[in-house]
């Protein structure tokens, strides 16, 4: 099992290494596959409410996630999560740990529920993930994804009640 600890400025190369090539992909999120790396930091790293990282036996970073609220006020009591694991790492139950870690982490920020706005269609491994992690498909948006190579799929939302 990964040990999941919050990210520091130091983590940032290690996570840029394999978060680059999965936006530059154009295949999973909708961040501009040609994003600045001070752009993703951003987004990853600043403006979350928490950022954390999973870490092999000898340290290594195996993956990230960043945990937010969904919306402003009234919706901020419903928190999103985005998470990546190094291609190295994938099939380990890497993503598997930091979705439960990250649930943890949401109750204890008190957030009521976990909601994906965006889950590619053809992610087939993020969709099955995430339904095993108890998520519900609560909707599907039309061609609402640009994706690199088959153009516009559709996306899901995904919601799960903490
Ligand atoms: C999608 C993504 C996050 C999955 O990460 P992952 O670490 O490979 O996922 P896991 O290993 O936890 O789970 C994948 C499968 O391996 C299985 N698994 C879990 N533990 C395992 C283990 N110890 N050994 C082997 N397989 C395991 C899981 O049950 C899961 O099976 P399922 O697909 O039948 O549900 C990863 O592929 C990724 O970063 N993709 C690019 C970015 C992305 O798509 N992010 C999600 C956007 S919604």
């Amino acid at each position: 099992m990964p040990v999941i600890r919050p990210a520091t400025a130091a983590d940032w190369p290690a996570l840029w290494a394999f978060l680059q090539p999965t936006f530059a992909a154009g295949d999973t999120y909708a961040y501009d596959p040609d994003s600045s790396e001070a752009d993703i930091r951003k987004v990853w790293m600043d403006l979350p409410a928490a950022t954390f990282v999973a870490c092999g036996e000898q340290g290594q970073v195996l993956g990230t996630y960043y945990l937010k609220a969904n919306q402003p006020g009234l919706g901020a009591h419903v928190c999103n999560a985005g998470y990546v694991v190094a291609p190295v790492a994938q099939g380990q139950g890497v993503a598997a740990a930091m979705c439960e870690h990250s649930q943890e982490q949401a109750r204890a920020l008190g957030f009521l529920a976990m909601q994906f706005n965006l889950v590619v269609s053809t992610n087939e491994r993020a969709v099955r993930l995430w339904s095993h992690l108890g998520f519900a498909t609560v909707g599907r948006l039309p061609g609402a994804f640009r994706h690199a190579r088959l153009g516009l799929v559709d996306a899901l939302v995904m919601f799960k009640t903490l």
